[in-house]
């Protein structure tokens, strides 16, 4: 039996305006309103952050932000700060996405101040490990998922991290990993998380699974028992679908 609350977050990368991504806010707040024991969160692009905290106040779905600058303020062109994040009213932040690894230069490294400039500001971060098609294919999966971990969160206090595994073959590509390949990952991270943070916090560390999850396909990835939620893009954008998966695919 889990204890962990389970965490529905969306991604929703570089779609939508300020008034779409109010409207979907307000629908996705509708099909949450019926979900107990469940969190959901949304993470619009920075323009629209405002607006989607207006349409969620009150509603109890948290609004996240998809990244983050380690300085609090200064000549940083482009970049946007913890403490901006926190007055548009995010409690959330998704930092080290694939995305941003593999087309912006994000490491190890800078994965790791992002997150130390999260937790310094109050905002949780969702950060995001996972391997390449090759990288699998060589057998180096847990090698890679090893080396993300530590170096990403090394130093850190972890309590309210959240981590996210998306496997990079797995994202946007409709080939989800099967229950057992995500539960295998998702149990070796925390078994990695507890060798950095002590058993005891690693159990209370959310989880998620993020690639291709649909409303099909999310009850059979929540029920494995390391699987504390999911971290959904493309199906994410429709809060029809993104009910779907909030009520876990029933
Ligand atoms: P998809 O759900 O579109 O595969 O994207 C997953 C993802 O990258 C969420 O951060």
């Amino acid at each position: 039996m889990k204890t962990r609350t389970p965490l529905i977050a969306g991604n929703w990368k570089m779609y939508k305006t300020p008034p779409e991504a109010a409207e979907t806010a307000r629908a996705v707040a509708a099909a949450a309103a019926g979900a107990a024991g469940v969190e959901v969160m949304i993470a619009p692009s920075f323009v629209c952050l405002t607006e989607t905290a207006k349409a969620l106040a009150g509603t109890g779905v948290f609004l996240g932000a998809q990244d983050i600058f380690w300085e609090t303020e200064g000549a940083f062109t482009g970049e946007v700060s913890g403490p901006m994040l926190k007055a548009a009213g995010c409690s959330h932040v998704i930092v080290g996405h694939s995305e941003r690894r593999q087309f912006f230069g994000e490491t190890d490294e800078s994965v790791n101040k992002k997150t130390r400039a999260a937790i310094r500001e109050g905002l949780i971060p969702v950060v995001c490990v996972g391997e390449t098609k090759a990288e699998r294919e060589g057998g180096l999966t847990l090698k890679v998922l090893d080396r993300q971990v530590r170096r990403g969160l090394e130093g850190l206090s972890l309590e309210t991290v959240v981590v996210a595994y998306e496997p990079v073959w797995a994202i946007g590509t409709g080939l989800t990993a099967t229950a057992d390949q995500a539960q295998e990952s998702h149990a070796f991270i925390r078994s990695v998380l507890g060798e950095a943070a002590g058993k005891n916090v690693a159990e209370g560390l959310r989880i998620l699974y993020g690639g291709s999850v649909k409303p099909g396909n999310a009850a059979s990835l929540m029920a494995m028992p390391d699987i504390d939620g999911a971290l959904v893009g493309g199906a994410s954008l429709s809060a029809e679908s993104f009910g779907g998966i909030i009520r876990f695919g029933g």
